[in-house]
C-alpha cells in the first residue's frame, strides 16, 4: 500500500503490473540518456567559437539526426504496443466481479455465485485498528493465483476503479460496461482509490481487495449470508 513520501510505484501484485514497471524503467532510461545528450550539446554550444567556414549544409549529419530519434522511438513504441495488447487479454477468467461506482461508494456483485452483492463504504478511522481514508466496511474477497475478470460501470457520474499494485485503472461510466482482467499472485490486502474527479467526496471511496487462497475463498462464498 501507499505510505508517506512514497515516490515510487507500489510493489506489484500481478504479472501485468510487473511488466508495466519494467516498461516504465526502460522508457525512463531512454529518456535520461536523451536528456543528458541534448543538455551536453546545448551547453557545448555556448563554448562554440563558430570558426568552421565551409559547413553550410551537410546531408549526412541531417540524415543521422533524423534517423537516430526515429529508431529510438521504435524502441519505445514496440514494447508499449506489446504491453497494450497484453493488458487487453482476458485469459479465460475463473470468476467475474462486477464493480459499480456510486456517489460516493463502490458496490460489488459476484454474479457467478447466486448473486452475492454488497456495498463498500469507507470506514471512520479508529486509532490504528484500520487504515485511515483507505479502509472499507465490506472488502472485496478474491482468490489468488486465478485469472479474474472485472466488469466496471457506474450509476450516476464517471468514477474510476483504480488499484495501483494490480495495474488496473478503468473508468466506471454510466451506461457502459467496461471490462478488464487481472491475476493476483500473492495473498494480502491491496488498496485502491477512485481516480476520476466525481464530486465532493471523491477522495472517500477507496477500494480494498483481500486476496486469499482459493480454499478460503470457497469457504467464504459458501458461508455468505
Ligand atoms: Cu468516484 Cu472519484
Amino acid at each position: 500500500m501507499a505510505t508517506w513520501s512514497n515516490f515510487n510505484f507500489q510493489n506489484s501484485t500481478s504479472p501485468l503490473m510487473e511488466q508495466i514497471i519494467f516498461f516504465h524503467d526502460h522508457t525512463l532510461i531512454i529518456l535520461i540518456i536523451t536528456t543528458i545528450l541534448v543538455s551536453y550539446l546545448m551547453v557545448s554550444l555556448f563554448f562554440n567559437k563558430y570558426i568552421n567556414r565551409f559547413l553550410m549544409e551537410s546531408q549526412m549529419i541531417e540524415l543521422i539526426w533524423t534517423i537516430l530519434p526515429a529508431i529510438t522511438l521504435i524502441f519505445i513504441a514496440l514494447p508499449s504496443l506489446r504491453l497494450l495488447y497484453l493488458l487487453d487479454e482476458l485469459n479465460n477468467p475463473l470468476i467475474t466481479l462486477k464493480s459499480i461506482g456510486h456517489q460516493w461508494y463502490w458496490s460489488y456483485e459476484y454474479s457467478d455465485f447466486n448473486n452475492v452483492e454488497f456495498d463498500s463504504y469507507m470506514t471512520q478511522f479508529n486509532n490504528n485498528n484500520n487504515f485511515r481514508l483507505l479502509d472499507v466496511d465490506n472488502r472485496i474477497i478474491l482468490p489468488m493465483n486465478n485469472q479474474i475478470r472485472i466488469l466496471i460501470t457506474a450509476t450516476d457520474v464517471i468514477h474510476s476503479w483504480t488499484v495501483p499494485s494490480l495495474g488496473v485503472k478503468v473508468d466506471a461510466s454510466p451506461g457502459r460496461l467496461n471490462q478488464t482482467s487481472f491475476f493476483i499472485n500473492r495473498p494480502g490486502i491491496f488498496f485502491g482509490q477512485c481516480s476520476e474527479i466525481c464530486g465532493a467526496n471523491h477522495s472517500f471511496m477507496p477500494i480494498v481487495i483481500e486476496s486469499i487462497s482459493i480454499k478460503n475463498f470457497i469457504n467464504w462464498i459458501n458461508n455468505y449470508s
